[in-house]
């Protein structure tokens, strides 16, 4: 063809041909490139082939395998960005840090949103929650007291005293269930998930509440916290399509919500009203709080809330929705996240026994066999820190974060619409060889020593984010790794653990927001022999010198044998038994305080509340005066 057109072409035009060509040629591609720019620039994810009408890709993710493992082999397919429908929702899956970056770093403010289901809307005050509530001026009030009032660290070592004091009642359960079999040579079978979850709801709850023990109380709680949970389990309908809401009225799963989530509000109201009585009679200065100052009765979250209440601080409408949804998000977000990781560790560790071995050399060399661990060690404890880190990679408490568009936005040249929903696979992305080429799905602590000793858990390596990232990042973190690292680290020192039958733990996890271990976490213990087995050992009185006794000095004494008196809390007085001390009236005493005069060790006087802790220190340290004066 070529020749053919040649032939007729005058010549004038023939000789500048191949020039005019090339021309045309180069602005053709210039238009082409720059066109196929746009389009990557605003092309759409590769969507997952297969959606049904309506219900969209839900019979993938509805099977027997968990959402994460099914969006992990998706991730296999159609690569680290995707689309799925979950019903009539895109969602827009991502499953490495690059991606991720661009999501809560570039476009983080738009994905601050979290898409709210039937569930939230009715038990989980809805907007009002900290954790659900849209990115905006309240969001940011809330956030801002909950990180400067609640879980500052200032705050958290103002709480310190409580959340020790029921991690040592939880272990001295443990101890018990040792005890009672007098031969130093049994193991014994304990059900270490639900010891974790008693640990970790413990903890949560006294901060939270002021509730002591709540595990093994609060009954009126956990039974409505056991309907909620039924119900959180339930499919509602319209959470995949929303116009089929009233399939959901028609078969009374609205009416069984707002039933629960009515009296569920009339707990938490309860424990309002509780905190508000008691400062009223510290204002009038009458009943047990007499004399005491507003800082001494302010101690749990509740209390700290109705302060900034009364400053008229609190951000929102209504001051108790605001109160008690709070009390909920910390309790909810706090405690389950922490079992399960905790379960999770103790799983992994068991199953590595070197890991768990180098752990207690760790813990021997640092602390000895004379002392239990505390807080203050756990900063010269490396291998325990890298141990929660790498069972937190393997095994996010939730593996997948959600969030919602808010505008339409690019990420990794992708379109992603407003309104589409983002999911965040952490599984996946936790597991990724390119990170973490050192055998990616094994359980190798020493790589946060060596390789990744740079990589936290505070959010900023995107490579790891078990809490989040980005504004709406954990704002727990703090608090919930003093609780695992300490109980991991008086767990592996305290005791001998190994797996009954000398098997392998099973290490499959339940479906849901939370991905527990679907089959309980039974372990074998031994006691260490240490001398600190009696949790709370300390020596004699009579080494007490020095009279008379002020209690400043009594309580310097006290740290130096290994207890502590402090405001809030009477610790580890050890025993005195001979009079005159009337030690019938000081153990009947300490029981009613619900504290214990053990007839070998110590007294120990857990908090109750300000009032009964402070008579109980009055009365311990007079007593003390007595007897030495
Ligand atoms: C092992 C323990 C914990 C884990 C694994 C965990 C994990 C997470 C994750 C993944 C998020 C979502 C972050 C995001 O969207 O980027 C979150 C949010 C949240 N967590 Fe935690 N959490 C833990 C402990 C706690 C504790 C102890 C508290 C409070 C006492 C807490 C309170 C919250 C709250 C209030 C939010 C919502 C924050 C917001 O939307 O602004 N969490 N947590």
């Amino acid at each position: 063809m070529y020749p053919q057109l040649h032939q007729w072409l005058p010549t004038s035009i023939i000789a500048p041909a191949p020039i005019v060509f090339s021309f045309i040629v180069i602005v053709l591609i210039c238009i082409v490139k720059k066109r196929s720019g746009n389009v990557s620039k605003t092309r759409k994810a590769p969507e997952v082939s297969g959606a049904w009408p309506l219900v969209g890709h839900l019979n993938l993710v509805s099977g027997p395998k968990l959402v994460h493992f099914v969006l992990g082999e998706l991730t296999d397919k159609y690569g680290p960005a995707f689309t799925i429908h979950l019903g009539v929702y895109p969602t827009f899956v991502v499953s490495n840090w690059e991606l991720v970056k661009e999501c809560f770093t570039t476009n983080d403010k738009i994905f601050s949103n979290r898409p709210v289901n039937k569930a939230i809307k009715y038990m989980f005050y809805n907007e009002e929650s900290i954790g659900f509530t849209p990115y905006g001026s309240y969001w940011r009030e809330l956030r801002k007291m909950t990180t400067l009032k609640l879980l500052s660290n200032h705050r958290l070592d103002m709480l310190k005293p409580l959340r020790i004091s029921e991690m040592d009642a939880c272990f001295r359960n443990l101890y018990e269930l040792w005890t009672k079999n007098k031969d130093d040579n049994v193991w014994v079978l304990v059900d270490m998930s639900k010891w974790f979850g008693e640990i970790s709801f413990n903890v949560v709850a006294r901060i939270v509440a002021g509730k002591k023990n709540f595990g093994s109380k609060g009954d009126r709680y956990k039974k409505v916290m056991e309907e909620v949970v039924r119900l959180m389990c339930v499919t509602a309908l319209s959470d995949i399509v929303p116009y089929l809401g009233w399939l959901d009225r028609l078969r009374g799963l609205d009416r069984a919500m707002k039933r629960a989530a009515k009296e569920l509000d009339s707990v938490l109201q309860s424990w309002v009203e509780e905190h508000r009585q008691r400062r009223v009679s510290v204002s009038a200065g009458t009943g047990s709080t007499a004399n005491k100052t507003k800082e001494e009765v302010e101690k749990d979250f509740i209390d700290i809330t109705l302060s900034i209440m009364e400053e008229n601080q609190l951000p929102g409408d209504d001051p108790d929705t605001v109160i008690k949804s709070l009390i909920l998000d910390m309790i909810l977000g706090g405690s389950d996240t922490s079992t399960v990781t905790l379960t999770w560790t103790l799983s992994l560790l068991l199953n590595n026994v070197h890991a768990l071995k180098k752990a207690q050399r760790e813990l021997d060399a640092q602390i000895g066999k004379e002392r239990q661990v505390e807080d203050s060690d756990i900063k010269n404890l490396p291998y325990i820190q890298a141990i929660i880190k790498e069972a937190m990679r393997l095994y996010p408490a939730g593996p997948i974060i959600e969030r919602e568009a808010s505008e339409d936005c690019d990420v990794g040249g992708f379109h992603v619409p407003a309104g589409t929903r983002l999911m965040v696979n952490l599984w996946k992305l936790q597991r990724d060889p390119n990170v973490w080429p050192n055998d990616p799905l094994e359980f190798r602590p020493e790589r946060f020593l060596t390789s990744h000793a740079d990589v936290d858990l505070r959010g900023q390596h995107l490579e790891l984010i078990p809490f989040g990232s980005g504004r709406r990042v954990c704002p727990g973190i703090s608090f919930s790794l003093q609780v695992m690292h300490l109980a991991l680290a008086r767990i592996i020192h305290g005791f001998e653990l190994k797996i009954p039958n000398d098997s392998t733990i099973d290490m499959s996890g339940t479906p849901g927001i939370i991905s527990c271990k679907a089959t309980p976490l039974q372990t074998n213990f031994k006691k260490v022999i240490v001398a600190s087995d009696s949790m709370h050992a300390v020596q004699s009185i009579n080494k007490i010198a020095d009279p008379p006794w002020e209690t400043n000095r009594l309580a310097d004494h006290l740290a130096s044998l290994g207890g502590c008196l402090d405001e809030n809390i009477v610790y580890f007085v050890p025993q005195i038994a001979a009079p005159p001390w009337e030690t019938n009236r000081l153990a009947d005493h300490l029981a009613s305080l619900g504290g214990c005069l053990d007839e070998n060790i110590v007294y120990f006087v857990p908090l109750i509340n300000l009032e009964s802790a402070i008579i109980a220190k009055e009365e311990v340290a007079n007593r003390l005066y007595t007897r030495l004066s």
